[in-house]
């Protein structure tokens, strides 16, 4: 009598609560720290298959600090997002810095007698067509047809299982060049400028307003980088003496040259690398012409913050 009361509730429960499984596979070159949801998983070594089983719908942001991706500013960061309830997937790119591709295949079929369901999607390049750039913070109501790109659907009665795999072509994105203005602490009316537009050996970088001219179009990548000005072989540069109260001005860009040679922090510093010397913006004078400078980096020093 109890063994097949305990049948019927098993079998009661498996048929109402279909469960929900997240395969994950690492097919970056490198072991790769694996989050859901704001919880670290674990490094997931490379060609490991990491599965995660829910008993029911569930949301999840599956998403690795790989590569540059900052999980505490959530900048760079490519996430896989399900939408549970309505059997949503899609992916989210952040617009200036990619640090993994995402695939996502659905294992599930597709409805019988549909189209465009359960398909699978892969976002490889930072402008892919296949991506939000931030998070949806709404979903329609599910139809009888597949919403629009980027969002997906493969609408289930059944267990639902994905399959989400980190790069997969296999290498990781080169560094993601970014051409962007650079603000001094987020204040987007004041921009690093080019002095009278003079794109030549020795002009000075100084602070302006912005005019979204090429005076302020600046090519830039997470970590080590160059600071080019965009479009020409111009790049920022420290002098062969850097230091203290060093004017910021540009040269013809060179490879490998120390002065040259800067690093984009995930917290928006231009260090030299190996200096310990940051861009600075001297006393935080925000007026038209002040010359930019290098400055031992400091930390909460907001003259040495550049947002892009
Ligand atoms: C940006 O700088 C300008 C010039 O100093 C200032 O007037 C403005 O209030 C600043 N904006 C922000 C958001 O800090």
């Amino acid at each position: 009598m109890r063994s097949l009361l305990t049948f019927i509730l098993l079998s009661f429960s498996a048929s109402t609560l279909a469960i929900r499984e997240y395969l994950i596979s690492n097919r970056c070159p490198t072991e790769i720290p694996l989050y859901i949801s704001g919880e670290l998983q674990g490094n997931l070594a490379v060609g490991e298959l990491f599965t995660k089983t829910y008993p029911g719908a569930e949301n999840a942001f599956i998403y690795t600090s790989a590569n540059g991706g900052s999980v505490e500013s959530g900048r760079g960061l490519t996430r896989a997002g399900f939408f549970a309830d309505d059997d949503y997937y899609y992916i989210i790119v952040d617009p200036v810095y990619f640090n993994v591709g995402i695939q996502i295949t659905p294992l599930n079929s597709p409805p019988a007698g549909t189209t465009g369901f359960c398909g699978r999607i892969a976002c490889t390049t930072l402008t892919c067509a296949t991506a939000f750039q931030q998070a949806p913070t709404s979903f329609p109501a599910p139809t009888s047809t597949p919403p629009a790109p980027p969002l997906y659907a493969c609408p289930t009665t059944t267990d639902t299982r994905y399959l989400i795999e980190f790069c997969p072509g296999g290498t990781f994105p080169s560094p993601t060049l970014t051409t962007v203005a650079l603000n001094p602490n987020g204040n987007k009316s004041k921009c690093a400028d080019v002095r009278g537009a003079a794109f030549a050996n020795g002009t000075p970088v100084q602070i302006y307003d912005c005019n979204n001219t090429p005076a302020q179009k600046w090519t830039i990548s997470r970590g080590s980088t160059k600071v080019q000005l965009t479009g020409t072989n111009f790049c920022l540069d420290a002098g062969s003496t850097p230091g203290n109260g060093i004017g910021m001005k540009i040269w013809t860009c060179y490879d490998n040259l120390p002065a040259q040679a800067w690093y984009f922090t995930d917290d928006n510093r231009i260090a030299l690398e190996g200096k310990g010397l940051c861009l600075d913006l001297p006393n935080g004078v925000l007026t038209n012409s002040n010359q930019l400078q290098t400055w031992q980096c400091t930390d909460n020093n907001n003259n040495q913050v550049w947002t892009i």
